[in-house]
């Protein structure tokens, strides 16, 4: 595509990941995407830089580190760390991974803030907020919990229910509380600088009706702008982990104000390392192209805050913003209860090969917001079949006779059907990669693997071999075989590098770029011995996987601190509404149960935990039962110590996040109260089973 031109000049932009968790299979949809994306441009010869960093500021962040003990300063530290690991394990090759707690962020930020209050769209405003008296801050809705208004379910968030999915203001929740100290929060007035979004409508329509937007998302624009849009808060009042604003003592820039501008401040950390002109590609007259890779739960920011904050302090605004959508795990939300949870690092540690996931999430992306699916054992299915079946089989079946008969010289490349139609297919497979249809891109590829195995089957090598006088024929066939698997490694680069480099020093040749479709291998190139190149994936890693990523029901209901910023993160309660219909069940399968009296020899927090406490429990074994039990809101663990209770004694032990637990205790709870937790009448003892 790009060859004679001149190269193309590219900034891309991935979201930046919050500082407070851990990447998981949902967060790499993103940036694998983007990394597929960047991957081909650069091949294609053209000058990409791809950043991405941290995003560090906010309460969570603040609170998380005061909860751990340490300064914010050093837990962003440590998940910068965790986080750059994950990435560059999965073949994530950012050009730099920066922080948002950088001097250049803080600069950039105070010079575009100064530059929208010369242009007049900073006003400030006093609004009243909910107020921890005993913390004495300021509390995000999120840290407001109390009762659900409609379901009078407890302990729920300050902008939703999880339970019964009502969406209210926390002044509408029943006996709120802080998530922080638990004291009532109070209603107290606070100065907070506003940036004029209302006046900012004329230019985002414009901006969104040239061709910026997909289809749905310019759609979604045309229902906020129907909705009217409200001014920005964009302050915090301290104690806030971010940048004070300038002239402006005690208040702090809110996260996602400084968080795009991350994206700026990574560029330009890296033009200082590169030399790079960071005006060439920020200036309002910039000829080179930028694009954001995002989630579609993020447009908001990206579609209006974002551009109206570039045009009104000055610079130039994204070519185009790529939204996607979310991954579903076997067609649900990711679930921790069925394990479906996946962090990267867990992937790693079982299933290791990231290709393999790179190589599904490719198959299925496209270039709309729709969700994307891993279905665990179409997984498996299309990894072997695909990879390991048609691909990798091109070259098991063919290279062996190269070395072994021929020294790993290779017959002139002629006029080979198959590899000219291979070849035919460069433009539409760069044309896909191009547009984000990944999958379409792959089916290609697929399809014309499909091709080359059917070539390698009819002319039959292995059965040529024992041919008398046939060596030119076999050598010839299989060199054909093998420039059919080059051209296929070299459509492949993109998504699956690690193996393309493999490949290319296993066929001993320069590495592939899209103009090496020209080219092909030439008679008495001499390739090297051929190693095993990828292996099937056992299906029971997948098992053991999200068995190890499985938490205890009880356990579910524990939501770390997240982001106050955009959206309830839903993701870890969903178990509770997920038991299934009861059906009948025989008493042989009641009896499977093994109920026991259990005396409370212990009861502790759990450091981390909102909802569980840590039980010891002992029902007369050599050793006493460690349980966590979704208790904590009910409880004082030191009224619980000695009690009675009846135990679920042979329930498979869990791998929990705060340790193993061996069994489940019995509490009664709906929506009206609870739980509360089974005690035996009096008599009863410690061991007894329970009929
Ligand atoms: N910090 C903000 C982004 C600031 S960009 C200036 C943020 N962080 S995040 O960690 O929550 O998400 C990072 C990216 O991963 C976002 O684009 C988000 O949409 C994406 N995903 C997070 N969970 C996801 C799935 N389950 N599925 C697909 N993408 C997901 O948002
Ligand atoms: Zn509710």
């Amino acid at each position: 595509m790009a060859t004679a031109n001149t190269p193309r000049k590219i900034l891309v932009t991935s979201a930046l990941p919050y500082a407070n968790g851990s990447i998981h299979l949902g967060h790499l949809v993103e940036y694998i995407q983007t990394d597929i994306w960047v991957r081909y441009q650069k091949m294609q010869g053209n000058i990409v830089h791809y950043v991405c960093a941290d995003d560090t500021h906010g309460t969570p962040i603040m609170l998380r580190a005061e909860k751990e003990g340490i300064t914010p300063e050093a837990l962003i530290d440590g998940v910068h760390k965790e986080h750059l690991a994950d990435f560059s394990e999965f073949l994530v090759a950012f050009d730099n991974y920066h922080s948002t707690n950088a001097p250049e962020n803080k600069e950039l930020s105070e010079s575009i803030y100064k530059k929208l209050k010369a242009n007049g769209k900073i006003a400030t405003k006093t609004i009243e907020q909910f107020y921890d008296p005993v913390k004495n801050m300021f509390l995000p809705d999120r840290f407001i919990k109390g009762e659900c208004p409609k379901c009078h379910a407890k302990d729920q968030y300050g902008d939703s229910c999880e339970v019964c999915g009502a969406t209210y203001n926390p002044t509408e929740l029943i006996n709120a509380y802080s998530a922080v100290s638990g004291a009532a929060p109070i209603r107290k007035e606070t100065e907070h600088y506003f940036f004029k979004l209302s006046e900012c409508e004329q230019f985002l329509k414009d901006w969104t009706r040239s061709g910026t937007l997909q289809g749905e998302a310019a759609n979604k624009m045309g229902e906020w702008f129907e909705n009217g849009l409200n001014d920005w808060d964009i302050s915090r009042d301290a104690p806030y982990f971010g940048f004070e604003i300038p002239d402006a003592p005690g208040k702090y820039f809110y996260v996602w104000l400084d968080a795009p501008i991350g994206y700026m401040a990574s560029f330009k950390n890296l033009c200082q390392a590169k030399g790079l002109d960071f005006d060439e590609y920020w200036s309002n007259d910039s000829k080179t192209e930028l694009y954001h890779f995002i989630g579609k739960d993020i447009l908001y920011f990206h579609a209006l805050f974002w551009p109206a904050t570039l045009e009104f302090s000055g610079h130039r605004k994204p070519t185009q913003i790529f939204a996607h959508g979310f991954l579903t795990v076997n067609g649900e939300k990711m679930s921790k209860s069925r394990g479906t949870f996946i962090t990267a690092r867990s992937y790693l540690d079982h299933v290791k090969n990231p290709e393999y996931l790179r190589y599904y999430y490719a198959a299925k992306i496209n270039s709309t917001m729709e969700d994307i699916d891993l279905s665990l054992d179409d997984f498996v299915a299309r990894v072997n079949s695909d990879l390991v079946g048609k691909y990798i089989n091109i070259a098991s079946r063919t290279a062996g006779f190269i070395n072994k008969r021929f020294d790993g010289k290779l017959a002139p490349s002629v006029n080979n059907v198959v590899v000219n139609e291979i070849k035919l297919s460069a433009q539409t497979i760069a044309e896909n990669y191009e547009i984000r249809e990944y999958g379409k891109a792959l089916r290609e590829i697929m399809r014309l693997a499909d091709a080359a195995n059917g070539f390698v089957a009819e002319k039959a090598p292995w059965v040529i071999a024992k041919q008398a006088g046939q060596d030119a024929v076999l050598q010839q066939v299989c060199s054909d075989a093998l420039e059919m698997f080059r051209l296929l490694t070299l459509y492949l680069k993109p998504v699956l590098p690690k193996l393309a480099e493999n490949i290319e020093k296993f066929l001993n040749i320069a590495s592939l770029s899209w103009n090496s479709v020209d080219s092909s291998l030439v008679q008495d190139h001499t390739i090297n011995a051929y190693e095993h190149l990828i292996t099937r994936i056992d299906p029971k890693l997948i098992e053991t996987m999200t068995e190890a990523n499985k938490e205890n029901l009880q356990a579910t209901a524990a939501p770390q601190a997240h982001s106050e910023q955009h959206h309830a993160a839903h993701q870890q309660n969903e178990a509770n509404a997920e038991i299934a219909e009861a059906e009948y069940i025989s008493i042989d399968d009641f009896t499977k149960v093994d109920l026991r009296i259990a005396k409370i020899v212990s009861a502790e927090h759990v450091e981390g935990a909102e909802k569980l406490l840590k039980l010891t429990l002992d029902i007369g074994e050599d050793k006493p039962r460690q349980v966590f039990a979704g208790i904590k809101s009910a409880y004082d663990p030191a009224t619980l110590i000695g009690r009675l209770t009846v135990m679920v004694a042979n329930l498979a032990p869990r791998k929990m996040k705060f340790g193993l637990s061996e069994g489940m205790v019995l509490a009664a709870s709906d929506e009206q109260g609870g739980p509360f937790i089974l005690s035996p009448d009096a008599g009863a003892t410690l061991g007894m089973r329970v009929k």
